[in-house]
Parts: C-alpha cells; sequence; structure tokens
C-alpha cells in the first residue's frame, strides 16, 4: 500500500522542473516576471506554512500580462480554472490536447510556484463523446482510463491534485447523499476508492484530494453534505484508498449564515481523520449587497476575515487558494450574475489589480494564523 504523502514535501519546487522550465524559457515561452513589493500573499502564507494561490485559465495568461504578474507577485501555487477537465482536454476521442494545461505548467515552473490539479473525474464538462459511453457497460473503465491520462500526463509536475470533485448531493434523497452519477453507483465507495488508486498509480508523488463545496454555513442541507463527506472519507480509508487530503471549495456569499463553531468543528473532524485540508476555490458572491463599491468591498472583506479567522485556526488547512486573483475575470459574472448586472468584486486585487480590502484581509488571516510549519 502507498505510504501517505505529506503535501510540504509535495509543494516544494522540483529542480527537474526548474531545468525543463529554462529549456521552454529558451524556446521563447512565457518570460518570467519582476517580483513586487514584499510581502506578497504568498509571503504571509509561507511564514506560517500555509500555501496561497489561485486559479487561472491558460488564454487569460496570454492576454493579461498584467494579470500574469501579479499571480507571481502573490501565488505560490496555481491551478487551471478549466484547462485540465475532461471535456477541454479530451475533445476528440483518443486524441488529448495539453496545451493549455502545459502552458500554465509551464508558468509555474519558470515562475517557481507549484501547480495543481483540477480535476480529473468531475461530472460536469464531460466530453460529448463520453457522455452516452459513461452511463454503459465501458463507463467504468472510461473513467479509470482518464485518471490514468491526465494524471500520468503531469506526473511529476503536479503537487496535488483533485481527483474526485463534487460528488455529493444532498437534493437527490438519498440518506447518505452521495451523487447519481453512472457510471459512479450511489453508495458504491469501491469505486471511488479504485479511482483513487489509480490516480496514486499514475503520478505516485501528488497528494490526493477529493475536493467538494456546500460545506461552510449553516443550513439543513449543509448538515447533510458536512456528515457525507466525514462518511465518504471514513469508508476510503476503511479500503485503504490513499487519500490525503480534503478540498473545500469556498464559494462563499456574503447574507449566509456562517457559524464558526460549527465549520471549526468540521475541520477538525477533518483533520482527525488524518487529511490536510485544502481551501481551493475561494471568491466571495457579493449579489445581495448594494451597487456601491467602498461599502461592497468593505463587507465583502469582513465576511472573507470571519471566515478565514476561523478556517485558518486549524492547523491541518495547509493551502488557500482564491477562484482568479482579479475582479477582472471571475466565473461569477457569467455563472451568477448580480440582478443590476455591475460585475462582481469578489477577489483580492480590482480590475486594474490594485490591492482590495479583502487581500488585506486575507493577508492578516495568514499573519494572525497558527504556525504549521
Ligand atoms: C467553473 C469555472 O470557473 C467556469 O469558467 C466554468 O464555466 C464552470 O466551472 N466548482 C468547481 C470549478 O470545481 O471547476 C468550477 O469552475 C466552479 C465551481
Amino acid at each position: 500500500m502507498p505510504t501517505k504523502r505529506h503535501i510540504q514535501e509535495n509543494l516544494s519546487f522540483k529542480r527537474r522542473d526548474f531545468l525543463a522550465g529554462s529549456a521552454a524559457l529558451a524556446a521563447g515561452a512565457f518570460a518570467p516576471f519582476a517580483t513586487a513589493a514584499s510581502p506578497a500573499l504568498k509571503d504571509f502564507g509561507a511564514s506560517k506554512g500555509i500555501t496561497f494561490g489561485c486559479a487561472v485559465g491558460a488564454r487569460d495568461l496570454v492576454e493579461y500580462p498584467d494579470l500574469a504578474a501579479a499571480i507571481t507577485r502573490d501565488c505560490a501555487i496555481v491551478v487551471p480554472e478549466n484547462d485540465m477537465k475532461w471535456g477541454i482536454v479530451e475533445h476528440i476521442q483518443g486524441r488529448p490536447s495539453y496545451e493549455r494545461a502545459d502552458a500554465i505548467s509551464t508558468f509555474t515552473q519558470q515562475n517557481q510556484m507549484a501547480l495543481r490539479g483540477h480535476t480529473a473525474i468531475w461530472y460536469r464538462n464531460i466530453p460529448e463523446w463520453a457522455q452516452k459511453q459513461l452511463s454503459g457497460p465501458e463507463g467504468r473503465d472510461l473513467i479509470l482510463a482518464r485518471i490514468k491520462h491526465i494524471v500520468g500526463h503531469f506526473r511529476g509536475r503536479v503537487a496535488e491534485w483533485d481527483v474526485i470533485n463534487e460528488m455529493i448531493d444532498h437534493t437527490n434523497g438519498r440518506a447518505d447523499a452521495m451523487r447519481n452519477w453512472p457510471p459512479f453507483a450511489p453508495g458504491d465507495i469501491g469505486f471511488i476508492a479504485d479511482c483513487f488508486f489509480a490516480a496514486r498509480e499514475a503520478d505516485p508523488d501528488a497528494a490526493l484530494v477529493y475536493n467538494d463545496f456546500g460545506f461552510e454555513y449553516s443550513s439543513p442541507g449543509e448538515d447533510d453534505r458536512r456528515n457525507a463527506a466525514l462518511r465518504l472519507i471514513e469508508e476510503l480509508k476503511k479500503r485503504g484508498a490513499p487519500i490525503d487530503g480534503f478540498g473545500i471549495q469556498c464559494h462563499l456569499k456574503v447574507g449566509n449564515n456562517f457559524k464558526p463553531q460549527l465549520f471549526r468543528q468540521f475541520l477538525a473532524d477533518i483533520a482527525a481523520l488524518d487529511l490536510h485540508i485544502s481551501l481551493t476555490e475561494l471568491d466571495i458572491d457579493n449579489q445581495r449587497l448594494p451597487a456601491d463599491i467602498n461599502a461592497r468591498d468593505a463587507a465583502v472583506a469582513e465576511h472573507g476575515r470571519i471566515f478565514l479567522e476561523t478556517a485558518l485556526d486549524e492547523r491541518a488547512v495547509k493551502q488557500l487558494l482564491t477562484w482568479g486573483l482579479s475582479n477582472r475575470i471571475t466565473w461569477l459574472n457569467i455563472d451568477r450574475p448580480r440582478a443590476d448586472g455591475l460585475p462582481h468584486r469578489a477577489l483580492p486585487l480590482d480590475d486594474k489589480m490594485n490591492v482590495t480590502p479583502l487581500w488585506h484581509a486575507i493577508a492578516d488571516c495568514m499573519k494572525n494564523a497558527p504556525d504549521r510549519r
């Protein structure tokens, strides 16, 4: 059975990656950006053993050099927002294209940042050709092959993989709240375990994580989700599955009911199961807030501060990533638009790459967090 990996070891920058990055640089790929004033968010994090980073798209890195520069300043780890998803990588069956994900990998190598893998398996963003086959007898083989290919392609380059994303569904009336998505018969934890074994085989050095949303607030649905998550981890552990960490997405929303003690206990429960915790997709939906920018920024920062004071108190929390870094690009404007059509102010930098009050809240919370080095 594979031994448990430690995230801090995995996140250390590998020498061979640096050499590969230098070769790509000589070939004229991304130039490394000058380091701006310290301390940056990554520095506040590093001083306490927290790796800070964000999500980005390969096209955004090319289109917005100022965003790329800001990422190199503030981040120690980067995750592709979409570019590793199955529907983007394997548009045509058997002809995978890793161009966009590889570009992000090169960017991280050249700037001495770690890379997260997101996501090997998700019930969304499935290529059209796979939709039908997944419900058929070959469905499970397809899932395992996808894991083998994507994790194998990035072997040695990814510090931590979201092996499975969003397999909990509390809305389907099942007691175990597991998603009904063929070829994952709901309740069949054995096949989820197989996915983790396949990922371990494809890259023995990457930390392996289960990632999901909807654990942060107090509501009956989220109670069910928290219970389902703990049961899932226990069942995976019983089967000896190589799971190292638990990813909490942290798509927060101002106005939702956050009960610090409840969330703090959930983090302690996960830590007690011997997993580290990664906060993987933090952003703060502000559609319930008025238009005024200063008022909104202040309320967003306050919400982030209260949440992170609690979350970062748990020493098992080793990573914090925001879903995007600058308000110039956030999925919320497309997937969760404000009723007044104004752009969200959800992230640590504004659309001109200036820091927002949320940036300061994140910096302060990391600065005040207990040391987990
Ligand atoms: C989102 C991306 O940000 C969007 O660009 C895309 O259209 C849909 O997916 N949970 C996840 C992420 O795990 O992969 C999702 O990303 C946001 C919710």
